[in-house]
């Protein structure tokens, strides 16, 4: 079984941030709310509150932000503090090891700034509550000495913005859940909107590329602006050597499918995933667990990388009694459908009665 690390190495299709995305994202990344393209829903509330906050002089929010990964929700944190005027500090659930670690890092803001959490939901439970009070009232409560004479004294902190990131809003308790005034689902891009972000990459990378061909990349970047940036870099090398060093329509596709990436952004896992469902779960429902030890993937993998892209275009379904792939997978793959095969036409079951 390949480890989930092994695995995203050689997936050029991987959502998740890899080495070789850390430059891209640097340069590419928008600054501003009139920059950041698609979200049009979060961001034209986020305006508002930003716009609200601004007014009355105080701190935002805290706002939590969740959807899957590669969707610009550290990206979006930052313009919020750009537009807001205010200090950005980042960290990460994991990162924040013990309470004191989380004390430190809210003893050190500046009044309105914002601290940024990305993966939320992997805080532990210790540090979630020191969490509470900071947000509720801006105060921290530090335990001084130690058994009977134990005392707790309240120290105050700056006003600040809380903006959590997480994969999995089902994941967090539902006081840290209540703590956040606002929250933000994060949806998968549009075709036309990843064609915007990779025109406009390409302009800031100096990469030529033809309208046809932005879109031929944005079709096959599975709802994600991290994939189509890192198809513009990967697609120009073959642009430069097999033709003019311009992208068109017909080198995207090629470069493309010379990475095994299909016509709909599907990659040989995604493939294999169905597959297994279709021959040998008869399509489905199968259970999450069972579906995970088929393909040698792990279950929560499965769930926050291959399945909301799978859900968006239609090829899979969540019911309560497991996954189900539909009659566009089946299609997809070439495979008939078992409706056709097995089950009588309406018809005909009318004629039986
Ligand atoms: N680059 C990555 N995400 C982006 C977005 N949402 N808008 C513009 N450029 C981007």
């Amino acid at each position: 079984m390949l480890s989930r690390e092994q695995d995203f190495e050689n997936r050029i299709v991987a959502p998740e941030m890899e080495e070789m995305d850390r430059e891209n994202e640097l340069n590419l990344r928008p600054r501003t709310l009139d920059e950041y393209i698609g979200q049009t829903k979060a961001k034209e509330n986020m305006a508002i509150y930003i716009e609200a906050a601004k007014r009355r002089g105080d701190a935002l929010d805290h706002v939590l932000l969740y959807g899957p990964p590669g969707l610009g929700k550290t990206t979006l944190s930052e313009i919020i503090a750009n537009e807001m005027g205010v200090g950005f500090r980042i960290t990460s659930g994991p990162a924040i090891e013990r309470p004191g670690d989380l004390a430190a890092l809210l003893t050190n803001l500046n009044e309105n700034d914002i601290l940024f959490i990305d993966e939320i939901h992997r805080m532990n439970r210790s540090v979630e509550e020191v969490l509470y009070p900071a947000m509720e009232d801006y105060a921290l409560d530090i335990i001084v000495g130690k058994g009977p004479s134990a005392r707790s004294i309240r120290v105050d902190l700056p006003h600040f913005t809380l903006v959590g990131a997480t994969t999995r809003a089902g994941q967090l308790s539902a006081p840290l859940r209540d703590r956040f005034g606002v929250v933000a689902r994060l949806e998968l891009y549009t075709p036309e909107e990843l064609c915007k972000i990779a025109v406009r990459s390409a302009g800031i990378l100096g990469i030529e590329v033809e309208p046809e061909g932005a879109m031929e990349l944005a079709r096959r970047s599975r709802g994600t602006p991290r994939i189509v940036n890192r198809f513009l870099k990967r697609v120009r090398d073959f642009a430069q050597v097999i033709g003019d060093g311009v992208i068109t329509k017909e080198i995207a596709a090629e470069a493309l499918s010379r990475l095994e990436v299909d016509e709909l952004g599907l990659d040989s896992i995604d493939r294999r995933l169905l597959s297994t469902m279709i021959r040998h779960y008869g399509g489905g429902p199968v259970g999450l667990e069972t579906l995970a030890a088929a393909i040698g993937e792990e279950a929560i993998t499965i769930e926050d990388v291959y399945e909301p892209y799978l859900m968006q275009i239609g090829f899979l379904s969540r019911t309560p009694r497991g996954r189900c792939a539909t009659a566009l997978a089946y299609e997809h793959l070439g495979i008939t459908p078992p409706a056709a095969e097995i089950m009588p036409a309406p018809e005909q079951m009318k004629l039986e009665v």
